[in-house]
């Protein structure tokens, strides 16, 4: 990685995804969030000052130490114990079955492969275990959708390898989850190729179709 993506990009994603616009979605997708819980793309904590009474414990998992450093004040006033518990949501450090739920948020457009991290997350999950999410990806409009794939090369270059278009519905459902609740919709936060959000909560299918153990 070089210089621009280490130590520019977590400042200007610290920004950007700190604004009250965001900490209001960010109040909802943390609703109903309990006991351990794991965060998959740390950043810079920006979730940890809005979870719920309830959750005791976050497991964090994120590749970007500039990040942390840059919530390093909401660590520090963090009601809820952090413990890192590794730097790639795509091979998860944890035992199946170790976290009764899992947040993820505006995180599944930059991790190189989401479909392995959401198999991840589902291997750790508890039996009735959630997934949280709060992302941005492909818009359900063509005409945004065609500025997406006009704009993706630019933006993950300036922006980490962040990725426009995703289908996060489709990720999610196809590493095996299914939807008690996914919303679309378009943020306040900027133009609406950036911004074309879903926010849900995804249990896993079936315990049946649970994968086979990764280790
Ligand atoms: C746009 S930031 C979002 C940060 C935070 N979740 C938030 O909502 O403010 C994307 C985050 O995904 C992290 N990330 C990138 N690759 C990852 C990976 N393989 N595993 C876990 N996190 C990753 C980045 O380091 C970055 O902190």
């Amino acid at each position: 990685m070089g210089w621009y993506t280490t130590n520019v990009v977590p400042r200007i994603v610290n920004l950007a995804l700190g604004s009250a616009e965001v900490a209001t979605l960010r109040r909802r997708v943390v609703e109903g969030l309990f006991g351990e819980v794991l965060e998959v793309g740390f950043g810079s904590g920006h979730n940890l000052p809005l979870l719920p009474e309830a959750v005791k414990r976050l497991r964090a998992v994120d590749p970007d130490h500039v990040g942390r450093r840059l919530g390093a004040a909401r660590l520090a006033a963090s009601r809820v114990p952090v413990d890192f518990v590794g730097l790639d949501g795509q091979s998860l450090e944890l035992p199946d079955a170790s976290v009764d739920n899992a947040l993820i948020t505006f995180s599944l457009c930059t991790i190189p492969d989401a479909s392995r991290a959401l198999c991840e997350v589902r291997r750790v999950l508890r039996p009735g275990g959630r997934l949280h999410f709060l992302e941005h990806g492909l818009a359900p409009d063509a005409q945004v959708q065609r500025w997406q794939h006009r704009l993706e090369p630019l933006q993950r270059r300036l922006a980490g390898g962040c990725h426009l278009t995703r289908a996060v519905d489709r990720l999610v459902e196809t590493a095996g989850f299914r939807f008690e609740r996914l919303e679309r919709f378009y943020g306040d936060m900027g133009p609406r190729p950036m911004a074309a959000l879903y926010l849900g909560v995804a249990v896993a299918a079936s315990q049946q179709m649970a994968l086979p153990q990764a280790r």
